[in-house]
């Protein structure tokens, strides 16, 4: 069955679990996701960026959530739209079905220039108030993603002094926090802590210097009853960048959030954790493997079932950790 993000939180607060909210851009995604919730019986949150979309099609999406809770009648999604950069935007996805949206007011619509107080709370604000009259949930950010340690926002180009963001900006202000939910009445929010998105977090194991969950403890102690979001936190396991270094990929070494930073995390109110990259790691690296040794290979059902089943493994796991497997 189709719920609202805010159902599917109130319950995760409810019973201390933190719920994945996992991206998908096609078919073998859903499906990748469903066969994991299905297997441990928890419910999902299943997330497209505007980039989705566009890929996607509207129709097609629509269609292929309604495909997944016929298939798993039994498994609880909420099909949120993620980074929704503008009102308009939260509005169509709305229209398309969605149950959950969120109006990132943290960056201005070109998704690049932070958003100032009064810009974030009026548009957040917007939303919420449109969407509350149909039943759907809103998701707000307040505090600008991106590296403590390089003062890069994640959506910058990464050139240029001028493009650098204080602490200030990268860490959600506790005080601020409590005056932002009070006037957008946000269903959850997310908040900045030093994470950004994409494979390329921290070039080292993070720490507290460069991981500042102590912030979301913080900002749980004044809000114990808003259900925070950690963005950007695949942990980017060694495991599946040696996959896809081994057949033919290059990235470079790098470091995401472990899981047990992300398990204190709901320790602390953190509800919703987003995670894109590590599954599309888990699926490049299969991908890239079967075509490896099976060069002469050009069924796509040959590398995208075994891609599938990596994500739906990824899946899993999370669910697992996150103590979401049991819950549906
Ligand atoms: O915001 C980041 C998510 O991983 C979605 O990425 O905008 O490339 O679809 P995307
Ligand atoms: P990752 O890039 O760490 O998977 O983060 C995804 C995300 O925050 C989507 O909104
Ligand atoms: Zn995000």
């Amino acid at each position: 069955a189709r719920i609202t993000l805010r159902q599917l939180l109130d319950h995760a607060a409810e019973h201390d679990y933190g719920v994945p909210a996992f991206n998908i851009n096609n078919m073998e995604q859903a499906l990748a996701i469903m066969a994991a919730a299905n297997e441990v019986d928890a419910p999902v949150i299943i997330q497209a960026s505007r980039g989705a979309r566009a890929y996607a099609h509207d129709v097609m999406l629509k269609h292929m959530m309604d495909a997944v809770t016929e298939i798993y009648p039994h498994i609880p999604v909420c099909v949120h739209l993620d980074h929704g950069n503008e009102p308009a935007t939260c509005m169509t996805a709305i229209q398309a079905g969605f149950t959950s949206v969120m109006m990132d007011g943290s960056l201005k619509a070109d998704g690049k220039t932070p958003g100032d107080w009064d810009y974030n709370v009026g548009v957040t604000k917007k939303v919420v108030e449109m969407a509350h009259l149909g039943g759907i949930s809103v998701e707000g950010e307040l505090g600008v993603l991106g590296s403590l340690e390089t003062g890069m926002g994640d959506k910058e180009d990464g050139h240029g002094a001028e493009g650098k963001l204080s602490h200030d900006q990268l860490l959600t202000n506790p005080d601020e926090a409590v005056k932002f939910v009070a006037e957008t009445k946000v269903d959850a929010l997310a908040i900045a802590m030093g994470t950004s998105h994409g494979a390329y977090k921290f070039t080292r194991k993070p720490d507290g210097d460069i991981l500042a969950m102590h912030v979301i403890e913080e900002i749980h102690k004044k809000l114990p009853n808003t259900h925070l979001v950690m963005h950007g936190s695949s942990s980017v396991p060694q495991e599946l960048q040696d996959i896809i270094n081994k057949y033919g990929g290059q990235m470079k070494p790098t470091w995401g959030v472990p899981v047990e930073e992300i398990q204190r995390g709901i320790k602390h109110g953190v509800r919703k954790i987003n995670i894109d990259t590590d599954n599309r790691m888990a699926m490049t690296g299969q991908i890239r493997k079967v075509l490896s040794e099976n060069p002469g290979e050009f069924d796509p059902r040959k590398y995208l079932k075994p891609a599938m089943e990596a994500m739906t493994r990824l899946c899993k796991q999370r669910l697992q950790e996150f103590n979401t497997a049991g819950q549906a």
